[in-house]
């Protein structure tokens, strides 16, 4: 298939294109490079800089594209709080330009980059793609108001969209890996202490209801999750909005990964136990059920071999 992968700089839009040219797929990347970066586009991709507001018009109107993968955004929670304005922007608004674009272009199927932020603070664990979604961040909200949006583009014209909510991504592949600034993720943030670029590592809060009294998150390989964006395209059918979370269905406690980086680095890790992080819930763990069921998709690779192939790329470096 001939592809636009939106974002395909980023950490995931760039190891899903991995996968795409793997799997024999023509892929365009159209990406502003603002948090990206071209020397992440893998080899055979064309790389596109431009804004999906300038350019996805132009773009998609000068091939003939059979699908988007859609992961261009802003993606830092904590930002998202202190520039909501910004978010919706380029969030939504960008979204919609992409939409209406391809709505032009006659491309109507699309696999979108969702989040477990849409459904907040949940009531249940592990979390459906029925439970309710109440998200506690303007980034959150940015995202489930762009599952709304492609909800209507399947029901009104007839896009063959679907979502995939992501809970916590981490590893790397490929030699593809996060590359964030500032970094704010768990395990990048520990495996720096290890790579010698950080004195400690900030444990947020040890007084949850957990069981160790860290929070608990489910890390899903960014292998796995670019394997059932593979699936998720060939299971757009016009006219329908399906919504899938991605992870493994197991939770891990901040000093599970902690423990996790001492085995693999062989590094004594020091931590320092700080306050909580604004907005943090305490447990955030998926039912992956329905991907699992009604496309297939098995994740093969658990917590060790993510820090295994975080930190092979980071000893590479
Ligand atoms: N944490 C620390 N120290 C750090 C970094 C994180 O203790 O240096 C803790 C956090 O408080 C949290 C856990 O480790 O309890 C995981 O934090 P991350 O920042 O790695 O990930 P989040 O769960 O906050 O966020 C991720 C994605 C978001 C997405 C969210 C949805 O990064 O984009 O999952 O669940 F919205």
């Amino acid at each position: 298939m001939k592809l636009l992968v939106t974002g395909g700089a980023g950490y995931v839009g760039s190891v899903v294109t991995a996968h795409l040219l793997e799997a024999g797929h023509s892929v365009v990347v159209l990406d502003d490079c603002s948090t990206g970066h071209a020397d992440a586009v893998p080899h055979g991709a064309r790389l596109i800089v431009d804004t999906l507001r300038d350019a996805a018009e132009t773009v998609l109107a000068s091939d003939s594209f059979d699908a988007v993968l859609h992961f261009a955004a802003k993606s830092v929670t904590g930002e998202s709080v202190r520039r909501p304005g910004f978010y919706w922007e380029q969030n939504l608004g960008h979204s919609l330009a992409l939409f209406d674009a391809m709505r032009r272009a006659d491309v109507r199927r699309i696999v979108f980059s969702s989040t477990a932020a849409t459904y907040g603070d949940p009531e249940r664990t592990p979390i459906t793609e029925t439970d309710p979604t109440r998200p506690v961040s303007p980034y959150g909200a940015t995202k489930l108001a762009i599952d709304t949006a492609l909800a209507s583009y399947a029901d009104l014209h007839g896009f063959g969209a679907v979502s995939l909510r992501y809970f916590n991504v981490a590893g790397a592949y490929a030699g593809l890996g996060e590359r964030h600034d500032p970094e704010t993720h768990l395990i990048a943030n520990v495996l720096a202490v290890a790579a010698g670029h950080a004195p400690e590592v900030k444990i947020f809060g040890t007084d949850y209801p957990t069981a160790d009294g860290t929070c608990v998150r489910d890390y899903i390989h960014v292998a796995d999750l670019a394997q059932a964006h593979l699936l998720a395209l060939g299971a757009c059918a016009a006219g329908r909005h399906e919504v899938f979370n991605l992870g493994r269905g197991s939770g891990h406690s901040v000093w599970d990964v902690v423990k996790a980086c001492r085995d693999v680095t062989g590094h004594s890790i020091p931590v320092s136990l700080t306050e909580p992080r604004a907005g943090d819930p305490s447990v955030l763990v998926a039912s992956s059920r329905k991907i699992t069921d009604e496309l297939g998709w098995k994740p093969t690779r658990d917590l060790h071999d993510m820090v295994a192939d975080a930190w092979a790329l980071i000893q590479r470096a």
